[in-house]
C-alpha cells in the first residue's frame, strides 16, 4: 500500500477528488494545511485522515517552515506527496527531498501562465485553449517534467470565473488519474520528461467549438 500525502491551502477540492477516486494500491495518510483555517481540513478529518496544520506565519524564515512542513510529511512515510492548491512557495532543498515523488496541478497548459491569475491572464492573450497541467516538482515554480494536461476551449463570453469553473471540473478528473498512474508505476521520469504513456490523459473539449455557431 502506497501513502500519498496531500498538501493544501484552502478548499481542497482537488484533494478531494483525489480521496474519492480511492485509487487502487494507495491510501491518503494524511493532509497538512499551511494555513490552520483551510476548508479542506475538517473535510478530510470528517473522513478519518489524519490532519496537520502549520501556520507558516509561525515561522522565522522560508527553511524552517520547509523543515517542520517535511518532519510533518515524513512522519507519514510518504510515497508520493501531492500539492494541491498549495500556495506556499517550497525552497530548494524541500523540493530536492522529494524530487520524483512530488507532484502539482497548475491551471493553465504550462509552460504557458506559472504563477498567478492564469485564467485572467489567458483571456487578455485571447488563447482558444485553457487547461491544467500535472506536474513533478522541481524548485523552479510551476515548473518539472509534465505528468498530464487537460484542455478545454475558452468561449466568446467566459469570464475568469467560467473558465476557472470549466478548468476546475477537469483537474479532478486529471489528477486522480495522474495518480494512479504514479502508484501502479506507469511513470518515469527520462532526460527530464515523463515517460511510459501519454502525456495527455484527459482532454476535454467542452463545450465544443461547434455548439457555439
Ligand atoms: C486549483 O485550481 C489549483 O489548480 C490551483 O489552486 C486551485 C486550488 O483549488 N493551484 C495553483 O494555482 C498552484 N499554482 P482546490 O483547493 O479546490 O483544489
Amino acid at each position: 500500500m502506497k501513502n500519498i500525502v496531500i498538501l493544501i491551502s484552502g478548499r481542497g477540492s482537488n484533494m478531494q477528488a483525489i480521496v474519492e477516486a480511492a485509487v487502487p494500491g494507495a491510501r491518503v495518510a494524511a493532509v497538512i494545511a499551511n494555513r490552520p483555517d483551510a476548508a479542506g481540513l475538517a473535510w478530510a478529518a470528517e473522513r478519518g485522515i489524519a490532519t496537520a496544520a502549520l501556520d507558516h506565519k509561525a515561522y522565522a524564515s522560508r527553511g524552517a517552515f520547509d523543515a517542520a512542513l517535511a518532519g510533518a510529511i515524513d512522519a507519514h512515510a510518504p510515497d508520493l506527496v501531492v500539492l494541491a492548491g498549495f500556495m506556499r512557495i517550497l525552497g530548494e532543498g524541500f523540493t530536492r527531498r522529494y524530487e520524483g515523488r512530488m507532484m502539482n496541478i497548475h491551471p493553465s497548459l504550462l509552460p504557458a501562465f506559472p504563477g498567478l491569475h492564469t485564467h485572467e491572464r489567458a483571456l487578455e492573450m485571447g488563447c482558444k485553449l485553457a487547461g491544467c497541467t500535472v506536474h513533478f516538482v522541481t524548485a523552479e515554480l510551476d515548473h518539472g517534467p509534465i505528468v498530464a494536461q487537460g484542455a478545454v476551449s475558452v468561449l466568446d463570453d467566459d469570464t475568469p470565473d467560467s473558465l476557472a469553473a470549466r478548468v476546475l471540473t477537469l483537474e479532478h478528473q486529471l489528477y486522480p488519474e495522474a495518480v494512479r498512474r504514479f502508484v501502479a508505476g506507469e511513470i518515469a521520469v527520462v532526460g527530464g520528461k515523463v515517460a511510459g504513456g501519454p502525456g495527455v490523459v484527459a482532454s476535454l473539449l467542452s463545450p465544443a467549438p461547434s455548439s457555439k455557431a
